[in-house]
């Protein structure tokens, strides 16, 4: 969810107001996705490398997160959605983290889609947290190195009940993967709009859903 505060910023305004614009965003994607029967939808809204960014502009996201998840705590439930969320959890503020995991309780035995939020989450550290996991079983005894397969090491991750990615989409003309899902991305199809986030609407999903209707998924075999 890329071009915050480039948006912000080419109107004149505060790159927080870009922030409060894209939780718009995020609104109209959440829906147009449940809408679409998109089954998992994950939003990388706050980097592990985010941290670096201004003390205050880390507290407006972090307030802007709170209130997103008070604010939409409705919107989820009747709508069946299960929320969840991947990252170093740990690292948010109180707030923050006290109105996150209530509401990805309550909210746990919902069917309709899944919203994972990425949160201080990275995709090396993700995969780091893999490592360290199976590392520790292995200590213990409960598992060999041998046994360790791609399927296993999915599991492992924060992600790991969520499967690969199907379609990655970029905003703002960034063509990078800046650390998001790196091992789920192996094979996933990319779109890249170079619309900033706040201005990415539902026009811009149905282009993106399109050009991925189009792809033709090979895994590295012979097409058809
Ligand atoms: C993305 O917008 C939102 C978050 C990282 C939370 P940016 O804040 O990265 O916006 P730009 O890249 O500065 O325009
Ligand atoms: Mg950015």
């Amino acid at each position: 969810m890329d071009g915050n505060g480039r948006w912000a910023q080419s109107q004149g305004f505060h790159r927080v107001a870009g922030h409060r614009q894209g939780a718009k965003t995020v609104d109209t994607v959440v829906t147009a996705c449940r809408e679409r029967g998109v089954q998992h939808l994950t939003l990388y809204a706050f980097s592990s490398q985010n941290w670096t960014r201004p003390s205050l502009e880390i507290k407006a996201l972090m307030e802007l997160l709170a209130e997103y998840v008070r604010r939409e705590r409705n919107k989820i439930m009747n709508n069946n959605i299960r929320l969840t969320a991947i990252g170093s959890i740990d690292q948010l503020p109180e707030s923050v983290r006290k109105a996150l995991l209530e509401l990805m309780d309550a909210s746990r035995n919902n069917t309709g889609m899944t919203l994972c939020l990425a949160l201080s989450y990275g995709g090396q550290e993700e995969i780091i947290a893999a490592v360290q996991k199976l590392c520790r079983e292995c200590v213990a005894g409960d598992i060999r190195p041998e046994n360790i397969d791609s399927e296993l090491f999915s599991k492992a991750l924060w992600s790991g009940d969520m499967g690969p990615v199907d379609l990655m989409i970029r905003t703002s003309g960034e063509l990078r993967l800046s650390n998001f899902l790196l091992w789920s991305c192996a094979y996933a199809e990319f779109f890249f709009s170079d619309k900033m986030w706040p201005e990415f609407d539902e026009n811009d999903l149905n282009m993106a859903f399109a050009a991925y209707a189009n792809r033709d998924r090979r895994y590295g075999a012979v097409g058809k």
